[in-house]
């Protein structure tokens, strides 16, 4: 009973569960043994074999379709409380690039906006939210700089992804969501 107890009060939503870096996100939240994690996917297919490929251990989905679609969280935080961490990962990562607005802008900045809108509106339980970003934010490959640190954005913009999305469109969706999340107040140590 103390044992269910404490993994409700540690309950994680991980989005994009099928990715790369979720993948270990996972294999670190489960070996940990102390959270119940429910993840994103984009079909049933993909999650079911996510839960599939985890077994014996007991995780969850819901399926995201696409989280450039307004509201597209809220379901999962309607349909799955309550959440005291959310891990977000679900932002695209490729190199084919035929819209980088569509493809890469509209999905990382929106999908980050919609997500903190859905916890604020239904969510009241979440305490912290990670939201993976990229050195691409803040490297500059033209000029690098001898020493990186916090102050540093790369030098790129929606433009310069439309101009040369290959190059550019991947940086300039990471550099645009951090806007989204430096508004507001930070959630406390939990
Ligand atoms: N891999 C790295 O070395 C690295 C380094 C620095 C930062 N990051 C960051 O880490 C995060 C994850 O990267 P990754 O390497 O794990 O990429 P990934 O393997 O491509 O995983 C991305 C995840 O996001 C989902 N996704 C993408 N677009 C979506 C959309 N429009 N709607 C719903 N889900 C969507 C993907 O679902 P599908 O697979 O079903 O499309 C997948 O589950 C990203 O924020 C990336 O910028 C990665």
């Amino acid at each position: 009973m103390g044992t269910i107890t404490s993994k409700l009060n540690k309950r994680v939503l991980l989005t994009g569960g099928s990715g790369f870096i979720a993948s270990h996100i996972l294999d670190a939240l489960l070996e940990d043994g102390r959270f119940q994690v429910v993840v994103t996917a984009r079909s049933d297919e993909k999650g079911k074999k996510l839960v599939d490929s985890v077994k014996p251990h007991n995780i969850s989905y819901v399926v995201v379709e696409d989280i450039a679609k307004e509201d597209a969280f809220d379901q999962v935080f309607k349909s799955q409380p309550p959440f005291r961490y959310v891990i977000h990962t679900a932002s695209p990562y490729h190199l084919d690039v035929q819209d980088p607005v569509k493809d890469f802008l509209a999905p990382a900045v929106n999908g980050t906006t919609g997500l903190l809108k859905s916890i604020k509106a239904h969510g009241p339980t979440v305490k912290r939210v990670v939201i993976t970003s990229s050195s691409a934010a803040i490297l500059n490959p033209d000029k690098h700089e001898p020493v990186y640190n916090e102050n540093f954005w790369a030098p790129v913009t929606e433009e310069d992804a439309i101009r040369d999305p290959a190059k550019n469109a991947y940086r300039a969706s990471k550099v645009r969501v951090w806007p989204c999340c430096d508004a507001g107040p930070r959630a406390d140590d939990a």
